[in-house]
This record gives structure tokens, C-alpha cells and sequence, in this order.
């Protein structure tokens, strides 16, 4: 993969068992579009790898330490979930689909701090200021209100906290044909414009925007913080 820096700014700089989900487990299941995804997401074929690659390249974004408690949004079959729990105090997967839910609780090591839960991105089902790191790679296209999801992400982080957000560029519809055979929702698509748009009217801070030139078009990694004291607006 190429990789072109777009933007940096330093100083601008069960649980486990779906405890709580801000929809029926049944609506979630009959929307369950990835339910057939889940079983061979980590097959290790050229798709597979290349997602795996760009979620390791956002998740360094993170720079995780110890007693941070990662959220990982649309979190899939959690691999980073998975590679973060070795590393921090708690790793969460959350995932609208109970399939890919189903196949991250499969695959991840019995670890106490591992936790996956089916929940919609749009609706957190967590507490303002519940994470230090907030996680979200190639699945904001996905959600019907990306700038819904964004604003939640930054509600549930700490003062201070970080946020790593990856999806891929492309003209509205290119992929999601490709993939679903539909046009996507207008407001699903994220572009780098956008999400920095997205992030910084929600009260988040853009620190870093990295493009990679990938198989399957631009993939964008927008990193950003939550100020330590929110202003009132
Ligand atoms: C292409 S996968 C990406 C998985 C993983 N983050 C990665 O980088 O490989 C997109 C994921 O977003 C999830 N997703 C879609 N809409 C969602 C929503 N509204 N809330 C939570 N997860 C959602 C899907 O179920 C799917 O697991």
C-alpha cells in the first residue's frame, strides 16, 4: 500500500453476551446483511488481508497504553479487539451484527478483558466518557448516519481521548455496488472533507488525515481528540 501523508497537526493538534443493545436482537438480525460475511471475513484472502492491513494501520493510530479501555465501532470478527486486549485494561467490540459478534466471540481468546456486544454505532449503549480509545475502520459506510455515529463516538471518550476513524474514498455508490449490489444511503458515504467536517462539529480535534492508495481506491485514516475541556456552545 502507498501511503501520502494529507494532513498532520501535531500541536492543532457480557457483557460478552450483548448486555445491552439498543435495538431487539431480532430487528438486528433480520437487518443482518454481513451475517454471510462473518464465517470467512478472516479467510485470509486478498479482501481479508487488505482490511486486516488498513485496521492494524488505524489501530497504531491509537498509540495504546496500558490502562487505556479501547471501543472498537462496527468491530466485525474483532481482530483488533483481539490484538488490543493483550495491551490495555479493556477491549470492547461492538457490532450490529449478531453473526459477526457470533464469529469475533468464536475467535477470541478466553481473556477477561475481551468484550463483545451487539449494539447499533448510532445508538452507544454506554455512558458518556466510558473509553480512552475509540476505534472505527471501514464500517462508517456502512451506517445510515455516519455523523450520528461519529457524534457518539466522542460522547462515550474521555477528555483527551483518541480517535481513529478509516474508511475507503470513493464515489457514492462504487463500492456498495460492488459489494451489495444497491446504492448506498446518502449519508453513509464518508469522505476525508467530510468526516473532518463531522468530527470537528461534534467537538473533536483532526490531528492526523492519512491516505493510503490501496486495490480498492483511496483508504482514509482520520485521527482526532476529544478536548480536554468541552466548551460551551
Ligand atoms: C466491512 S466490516 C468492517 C469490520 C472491521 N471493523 C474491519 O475493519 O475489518 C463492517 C462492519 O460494520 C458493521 N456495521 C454496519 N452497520 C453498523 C451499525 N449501524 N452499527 C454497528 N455496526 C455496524 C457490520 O456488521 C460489519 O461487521
Amino acid at each position: 500500500m502507498e501511503r501520502r501523508e494529507v494532513w498532520s497537526a501535531d500541536s492543532r493538534t457480557s457483557a460478552r453476551k450483548a448486555a445491552s443493545v439498543s435495538q431487539p436482537i431480532d430487528t438486528l438480525r433480520r437487518q443482518d446483511r454481513f451475517a454471510k460475511w462473518a464465517p470467512h471475513y478472516e479467510n485470509g484472502e486478498a479482501l481479508s488481508r487488505l482490511l486486516c492491513d488498513l485496521q492494524a494501520c488505524a489501530a497504531a493510530g491509537l498509540h495504546l497504553a496500558a490502562d487505556d479501555r479501547l471501543l472498537d465501532v462496527g468491530c466485525g470478527t474483532g481482530a483488533a479487539v483481539r490484538a488490543a486486549s493483550a495491551m490495555v485494561r479493556l477491549a470492547v467490540g461492538l457490532d450490529s451484527s449478531p453473526a459477526m459478534i457470533q464469529q469475533a466471540e468464536a475467535l477470541a481468546d478466553v481473556s477477561p478483558r475481551a468484550v463483545f456486544i451487539v449494539a447499533d454505532a448510532q445508538e452507544l449503549p454506554f455512558p458518556p466518557a466510558a473509553f480512552s480509545v475509540v476505534l472505527c475502520t471501514t464500517a462508517l459506510r456502512h451506517f445510515t448516519d455516519a455523523t450520528s455515529a461519529v457524534t457518539e463516538m466522542l460522547r462515550v471518550l474521555t477528555p483527551a481521548g483518541r480517535m481513529v476513524v478509516g474508511d475507503f474514498q470513493v464515489g457514492p455508490g462504487k463500492l456498495r455496488r460492488r459489494w451489495w449490489g444497491n446504492p448506498p444511503p446518502a449519508t453513509a458515504l464518508p469522505n476525508w472533507t467530510g468526516l473532518r467536517q463531522a468530527i470537528s462539529g461534534t467537538g473533536g480535534s483532526v490531528t492526523e488525515v492519512i491516505r493510503y492508495g490501496t486495490a480498492l481506491g483511496p483508504y482514509v485514516i482520520v485521527s482526532a481528540v476529544k478536548p480536554k475541556i468541552q466548551l460551551q456552545r
